[in-house]
């Protein structure tokens, strides 16, 4: 055997050892009565399995009560069947954030997430627990468009898994992904009070700003603003502008939101090789849409939809606008001028929707490119979604539904 081999051995057996130690909230302070806050013990935890290389931070059968706290790399947070991990609504409790990173520079935010992570590596959240971000006075105090906290934010993070967790009473957004890569959402249901006016009390479901190899499947989402938003618009000094991509999203059921699946408007860095399939779409405002515009810029390219059934759809089933403009009054004829290419164009090009079924208040299909630069080649197959508004094309070439190409 060579001295690697032995290396490596040797390192698999600490890193199987160091992932199987427990480390149960309780021992360090935490209250399983939810009576006394456990912010300060769940934080120990957290940074006693962290400087023993990770483990499992457990919450065992109970209430809790906690203020925001942060996750660190190789840490599982495991919770038992039924507990209940409620956060404070005090806002003193939430202080404006600026983290410094080790690259010198720093990341703020107007308020510290309830649960955040900044550059960690190999997480998971499990369990059927219900996460409860008792979100109610936040949205009566600081009403859109105010911001408010996330409840979860990973920043340029690696290998996180979500798993099971009923997330409920979101401030913002629910689960915000930035500069995220391999991330894994699984079984996991995300429930805040409908909305359906613009602006909405800003509670996305999922929001990626911009990430890679997301894989969302068997989820449930239920909310006052996109059930799940994909954006790929921001320039961080270091990271410069990623592309938003190979994203998986399956297997899952819609009720309230803005957007079913929304793409966009933030499309400058690009979005491309998007899959969304198997899943039921029931009463949110509009089912799939592609929305940027001028000025915005960016490539909005392969982009897949396969057997998606969307019932009782409030607005267009499935939409594609680069004329949006954060409304959607005369989203018909807008941008009428045509002005010449540059940087700042948006292009949307090769969408394939196939087996999209169900019935939608106004269009079935709406889409509306551009005059200098038309959205190209979008192919429906199996296209079934009954509108009484029938379909609306407009700055469009090579559109073809179920076979006819649309002249
Ligand atoms: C965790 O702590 C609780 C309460 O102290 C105890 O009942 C339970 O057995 C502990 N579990 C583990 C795995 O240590
Ligand atoms: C809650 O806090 C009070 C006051 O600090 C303390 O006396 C009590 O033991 C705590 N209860 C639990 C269950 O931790
Ligand atoms: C996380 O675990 C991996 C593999 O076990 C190890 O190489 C790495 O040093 C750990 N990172 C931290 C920050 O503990
Ligand atoms: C991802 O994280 C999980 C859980 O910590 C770990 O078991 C797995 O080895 C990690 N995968 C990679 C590729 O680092
Ligand atoms: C989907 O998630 C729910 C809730 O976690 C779970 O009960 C169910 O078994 C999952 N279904 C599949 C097919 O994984
Ligand atoms: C597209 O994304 C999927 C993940 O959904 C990934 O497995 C696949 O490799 C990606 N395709 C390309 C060409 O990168
Ligand atoms: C289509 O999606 C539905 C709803 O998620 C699912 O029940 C069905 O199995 C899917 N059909 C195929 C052929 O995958
Ligand atoms: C869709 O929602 C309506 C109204 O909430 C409900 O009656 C119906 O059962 C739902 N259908 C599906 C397939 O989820
Ligand atoms: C959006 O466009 C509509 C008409 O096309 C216009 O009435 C509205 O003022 C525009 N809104 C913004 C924010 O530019
Ligand atoms: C289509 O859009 C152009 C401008 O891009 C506008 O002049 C025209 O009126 C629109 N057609 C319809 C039918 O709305």
């Amino acid at each position: 055997m060579t001295l690697g081999g032995i290396a490596g051995i040797f390192l698999a057996v600490v890193s199987l050892t160091a992932s199987a130690t427990v480390y149960n909230v309780t021992d360090f302070g935490a209250d399983s009565t939810g009576k006394n806050a456990s912010t300060t013990a769940i934080t120990k935890a957290i940074d006693k399995a962290s400087e023993d290389y990770g483990g499992v931070v457990r919450f065992t059968k109970g209430q809790y009560l906690s203020g925001p706290f942060e996750l660190k790399s190789n840490i599982t947070l495991q919770f038992d069947d039924d507990v209940v991990l409620k956060f404070l609504d005090d806002p003193k409790e939430y202080p404006p954030l600026t983290k410094l990173l080790p690259n010198g520079l720093t990341f703020s935010l107007p308020y510290t997430p309830l649960i955040r992570a900044f550059i960690v590596r190999n997480v998971v959240i499990r369990g059927k627990a219900i996460l409860d971000g008792n979100g109610a006075p936040w949205w009566k105090r600081l009403p859109p468009p105010n911001a408010r906290p996330q409840f979860l934010f990973f920043y340029q993070s690696y290998n996180i898994t979500v798993e099971d967790v009923a997330i409920r009473n979101s401030p913002m957004y629910n689960i915000q992904l930035i500069y995220t890569d391999h991330v894994l959402l699984k079984g996991i249901s995300i429930k805040n009070p409908p909305s359906y006016v613009d602006p909405g009390p800003n509670t996305d479901g999922i929001n990626c700003n911009p990430c890679r190899y997301l894989h969302v499947t068997n989820v449930t989402v239920d909310t006052g603003d996109d059930c799940v938003a994909l954006d790929a618009d921001l320039g961080d000094k270091l990271m410069g502008r990623w592309p938003t991509e190979h994203i998986l999203i399956e297997n899952s059921h819609m009720f309230a939101g803005h957007g079913a699946v929304s793409i966009g408007s933030a499309t400058t860095a690009g979005l491309r090789n998007i899959t969304v399939r198997n899943c039921i779409f029931n009463g949110t405002d509009r089912g799939l849409y592609i929305k940027t515009r001028r000025g915005r810029g960016g490539l909005v390219e392969d982009i897949h939809y396969h057997n998606i059934t969307m019932l009782n759809i409030r607005k267009e089933g499935v939409a594609i606008a680069a004329v949006y403009n954060g409304t959607d009054e005369g989203m018909h004829e807008r941008n009428i001028h045509w002005v010449p290419i540059d940087d700042t164009t948006p292009f949307i090009r090769n969408i394939r929707y196939r087996g999209i079924r169900g019935n939608s208040k106004l269009e079935s299909l709406f889409i509306v490119g551009l005059p200098e630069r038309q959205v190209l080649d979008v192919i429906l197959d199996d296209f079934h979604v009954q509108s009484e508004k029938g379909i609306f094309l407009n700055q469009t070439q090579h559109i073809i539904i179920n076979g006819k190409e649309q002249l």
